[in-house]
C-alpha cells in the first residue's frame, strides 16, 4: 500500500541513482526541482538506507534491495526490464519502465534508417563501394516492400506509423488486439505465421520474456518470404544468431540490420563484425533523454504520492 506523501510528517525520500555519472549529476540537479522533498544520491554513495524509496538503475546488483526496508518504487533506465533480476525484487515493489519522448523518438530514427538502408540495398552499396564495383539493381517502390512489426508497444506503434508515412504497407503484431490508423495490426499466437509469410521487412519491437524469447528461430525465418530482411532492435535473446546466419548463407535472408546481440559486447570473433549482409550497431537504437527522463520518473513519484499508479508500471506477471 502507498503511503501519500505528506510535507509535514516530514518523511524522508530519497533516488538512488545507480549508472551513467553524468545522468546521476543531472538527476541530482533536476529532479529535486520537480519533486519537492526528494533527494537524489549517486550509486556507490546510498546514504541511510532508510529512506531510500526510489531507485533508478539499469541493472541494480541483485543484494541491493534487501538492503532498502522503505523501497516503493524501481525505475528502469530502459523501456525493457529484462536486465533487472526480478526475483531478487521484494513483492510490494512497483517495478516501472522507462517511457519518454527521446527514448521513442530514437527508435523510431534507427528503425526508420534500417528500413530505408535494407530496402534502397545500402548493405550492398556499401560492400560494392569497398570492391570498386559499380553495379546496381533498381529498389521496388515503398508500396511493394511489405513491412511487419513484432510488439505495438510504445516503440512498435511509433514506429509503424513512422514507416506507413514512406508507402510501406506496415502491419504489426501484439499479444493483444490493437487499432493502429494506417496500420494492419493482428494479435494472438496463431495469427503470427500470416505476419511472416507477408513480411518483406520484419522488425523486432518487443520486450525479452519467457514467451518472446527465442521467437526469430528457424521456424519463424523458414516462414518470410525468401528474401526477407529483419531488423532486431528488441533484445538478442529474441534471435537465434546461428539460424539467421545459416538463413543468410542458404539465401533465404537477404540482410539483417541488428542492435541488439545475445552477448553485448559481441564477441571479437562473431560473424556479425564481418559479415557483409549484416549492420550490427552497438545497442545504440534507443536511448533515455536525461531530461524526459527526469520528467517521466518525476511524473510517477507525483502520481505515486497521489496513490495513483505510475504510468510504465511492468506486469510482473507478464514479464513487460
Ligand atoms: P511496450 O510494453 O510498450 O510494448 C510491448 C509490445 O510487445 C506490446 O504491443 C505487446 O503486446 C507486445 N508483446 C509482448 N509480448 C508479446 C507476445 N508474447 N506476443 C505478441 N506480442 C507481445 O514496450 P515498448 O514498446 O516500450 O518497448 C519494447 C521493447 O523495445 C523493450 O522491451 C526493449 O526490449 C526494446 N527497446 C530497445 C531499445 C534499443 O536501444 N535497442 C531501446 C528501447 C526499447 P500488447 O500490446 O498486447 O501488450
Ligand atoms: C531500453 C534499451 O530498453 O535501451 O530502453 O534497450
Amino acid at each position: 500500500m502507498t503511503t501519500p506523501w505528506d510535507p509535514e510528517t516530514n518523511r524522508t525520500e530519497t533516488l538512488l541513482h545507480i549508472g551513467d555519472p553524468a545522468r546521476g549529476r543531472n538527476w541530482q540537479a533536476v529532479l529535486p526541482m520537480l519533486v519537492p522533498g526528494l533527494t537524489v544520491r549517486q550509486w556507490p554513495d546510498i546514504g541511510d538506507p532508510a529512506g531510500v524509496r526510489y531507485v533508478a538503475a539499469w541493472q541494480p546488483p541483485p543484494t541491493l534491495f534487501d538492503r532498502l526496508p522503505d523501497l516503493e518504487l524501481v525505475f528502469s533506465v530502459g523501456a525493457g526490464i529484462d536486465h533487472i533480476d526480478q526475483a531478487s525484487l521484494p513483492g510490494h515493489v512497483t517495478l516501472v519502465r522507462m517511457i519518454e519522448p527521446g527514448l521513442i523518438q530514437g527508435m523510431v530514427e534507427y528503425a526508420t534508417f534500417a528500413v530505408l538502408a535494407l530496402h534502397r540495398d545500402m548493405l550492398g552499396h556499401f560492400d560494392r563501394q569497398r570492391r570498386g564495383a559499380w553495379d546496381h539493381a533498381a529498389a521496388p517502390p515503398a508500396s511493394a516492400r511489405r513491412i511487419a512489426i513484432l510488439g505495438l508497444g510504445e516503440m512498435g506503434t511509433a514506429i509503424a506509423t513512422r514507416l506507413a508515412t514512406f508507402g510501406f504497407p506496415v502491419s504489426g503484431w501484439s499479444r493483444s488486439p490493437r487499432t493502429i490508423a494506417g496500420i494492419h495490426c493482428v494479435a494472438g499466437k496463431a495469427a503470427l505465421p500470416g505476419v511472416l509469410a507477408a513480411a518483406d521487412i520484419l522488425i523486432c519491437a518487443l520486450p525479452l520474456t519467457p514467451e518472446t524469447c527465442g521467437l526469430i528461430d528457424a521456424t519463424t525465418i523458414a516462414r518470410l518470404p525468401r528474401g526477407a530482411m529483419i531488423v532486431n532492435m528488441g533484445r538478442g535473446g529474441h534471435l537465434d544468431e546461428a539460424a539467421l546466419l545459416a538463413a543468410i548463407d542458404h539465401g533465404h535472408i537477404a540482410g539483417a540490420v541488428l542492435d541488439v546481440a545475445a552477448q553485448e559486447p559481441l564477441p571479437a570473433d562473431h560473424r556479425f563484425w564481418s559479415d557483409p549482409r549484416i549492420l550490427m550497431t552497438p545497442h545504440i537504437a534507443g536511448t533515455t533523454d536525461p531530461a524526459g527522463g527526469a520528467r517521466a520518473i518525476a511524473h510517477a513519484i507525483e502520481r505515486h504520492r497521489r496513490g495513483e499508479t505510475p504510468r510504465g508500471v511492468v506486469d510482473r506477471e507478464r514479464g513487460y
